[in-house]
């Protein structure tokens, strides 16, 4: 019987520290990059004295990078929009931290308020568009890092409306 690879142990791990796993310095998993990007938006002190909003061009600043992955601070005053894009290789986390934010799919829209987060993989299609009255700041992580984000043609009913 080989008991070698069967580790057991009884009783509160904390009693055992040296077998607990050292914390990561860099997020791993979609669900550290999501804690990440949580607690970046929890200490507004990291980002808030950053933000600022251009009515001329979409506003964006590189916050932080890391091995692999990049941290990106948005801004979007009332009517700023991406539109319609995927995010090449990329798989991201998009968290808002302030104001509202609407976000279009193909599969509908969706109300982003302060604080919701979304998670997506390489290939995702969606535009992301400030259609409240209040500017808005957004947190996006991106796992690798964002190199491009191929334009997807506008769907009919908005390219009615923008035509
Ligand atoms: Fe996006």
């Amino acid at each position: 019987m080989n008991s070698d690879s069967d580790l057991q142990i009884a009783g509160d791990i904390l009693e055992v520290p040296h077998l607990l796993q050292p914390p990561r310095e860099h997020p791993a998993t979609v669900a550290e990059f999501v804690g990440l990007a949580r607690s970046i938006a929890a200490d507004r002190s990291q980002w808030e004295h950053l933000v600022q909003y251009d009515a001329t061009s979409r506003w964006y600043h590189r916050l932080r990078t890391g091995p692999g992955y990049e941290v990106w601070l948005l801004s979007w005053v009332p009517g700023q929009g991406s539109g319609l894009h995927d995010h090449g290789p990329s798989s991201g986390v998009l968290t808002v931290l302030g104001g509202e934010l609407t976000e279009r799919t193909e599969r509908g829209t969706r109300a982003l308020g302060a604080g919701s987060q979304r998670v997506f993989a390489p290939g995702y299609v969606h535009e992301v568009v400030n259609d409240s009255l209040e500017p808005a700041v957004s947190l996006h992580v991106y796992y690798p890092g964002l190199t491009e984000m191929p334009m997807h043609a506008a769907q009919c009913a908005t390219a009615a409306v923008t035509a």
